[in-house]
């Protein structure tokens, strides 16, 4: 069927129902009229608003609508006339990231110098760090602070109560669990901040002479498993809040979240799990009871080796990883000399997600959401 549009008459020209081959969309004259794409509503370098949204009369309505294959004029009430691209009403539906697990053929790589000099393959990177939530770079400079200038290419790097690129580093006389040699289990880092730092990048300066492995497990796709073998599990984490907490002499951080977090639209926007600093209120026994075997459920998908992917690092080499979506850890190790010695730095989620957006949209590319098939 054509294009299709009509003002919907029993809605007091409200509303305006738009027909496109399957999809039928109905728009709000009131989020037609605010979001009108003309210079006298939007500003057109940055889209900002320029009338006063919440001051429009309430009962505004559609006075009149033409239409074309791409277009729609539509005249409103208050005088405003203007016309939309019905590609932005109608958008074509969009990729989704991709969920993976231990049969990921490989972790998505990028060189160092070629994303620091290089718009395309930075976007490159930026795009399979999104779609995988990770990265691999080779490459990086053998030097404490060696990452800081593919950070730049992005933004800030994220300061907390450790600095800016920190060490974690293990020693034969270890004092403190991070500089031990023991495994760590998978986790999120830091889900007592607020905001949460959005991605870790991890240099490996040294590494251990046998054990030392990366463990990588994507939390997406474990909750969607979970979601899959135990629906009230799933609905149990995604409703649970829980606290976490790190105190020390000069921090106290706290924070509230569930372990599996949903966007307005149903969809896994983020996970957090960190054994260590997990704080869960004193909730009814009941509600716990039911809290604990879905929390079990959970960290057995995210340890299963089915699951897990386990790089080593080797000096040179850093990890880029989406603390909202993936888990890491590490296996044991020895250590007969040396150190095992990695930097590691936090970069936030907006400054990421502006530089790939605008890198694609300066580069004419598209995204690979809108690359849908
Ligand atoms: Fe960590």
């Amino acid at each position: 069927m054509p294009l299709f549009a009509e003002i919907v008459p029993d809605t007091g020209a409200r509303e305006l129902r738009v027909v496109d081959r399957a999809t039928e969309r109905r728009f709000h004259a009131l989020w037609l009229r605010e979001r009108a794409p003309d210079p006298q509503t939007l500003d057109p370098r940055t889209g900002q608003r320029l009338i006063e949204a919440a001051a429009l009369p309430l009962d505004l309505a559609i006075d009149s609508l033409d239409y074309d294959t791409t277009q729609l004029h539509v005249g409103f009430s208050d005088g405003h006339v203007t016309s939309y691209p019905v590609a932005e009403l109608l958008p074509a539906p969009r990729e989704t990231r991709t969920r993976w697990d231990a049969t990921l053929a490989e972790i998505p790589e990028t060189t160092f110098d070629e994303a620091v000099a290089d718009d395309a393959a930075l976007l490159a990177m930026l795009e399979a760090l999104e779609r995988f939530g990770v990265v691999k770079v080779r490459g990086v400079p053998l030097e404490d602070d060696g990452m800081l200038p593919l950070v730049a290419r992005l933004g800030p790097l994220r300061h907390t109560n450790w600095g800016g690129v920190a060490d974690v580093k293990s020693v034969v006389d270890a004092f403190d669990l991070t500089m031990t040699q023991r495994g760590l289990e998978p986790h999120t880092d830091n889900p007592y901040r607020d905001p949460i730092p959005g991605y870790i990048w991890l240099h490996c300066l040294s590494n251990a002479d046998s054990g030392g492995d990366s463990t990588l497990a994507d939390g997406f796709q474990a909750a969607a498993r979970l979601h899959e073998s135990d629906p009230d599990a799933f609905d149990v984490l995604t409703q649970t809040p829980t606290r976490f907490r790190y105190v020390d002499d000069d921090a106290h951080l706290e924070s509230e979240g569930p372990l599996i977090e949903l966007d307005a639209r149903g969809d896994i926007f983020r996970v957090r799990f960190s054994n260590r600093t997990e704080r869960i209120p004193a909730l009814e026994p009941a509600v716990l009871a039911r809290y604990y075997a879905a929390r079990q459920q959970f960290f057995a998908l995210i340890t299963a080796p089915e699951m897990t992917l386990t790089p080593k690092l080797a000096p040179g080499e850093m990890l880029i990883m989406d603390n909202y979506r993936l888990l890491h850890g590490r296996t044991a190790f020895t250590l007969s000399e040396g150190v095992r010695h990695l930097r590691q730095g936090y970069v936030d989620r907006d400054t990421t997600a502006s530089r790939r957006l605008t890198l694609a949209r300066q580069r004419r590319q598209p995204t690979f959401e809108e690359r849908a098939s």
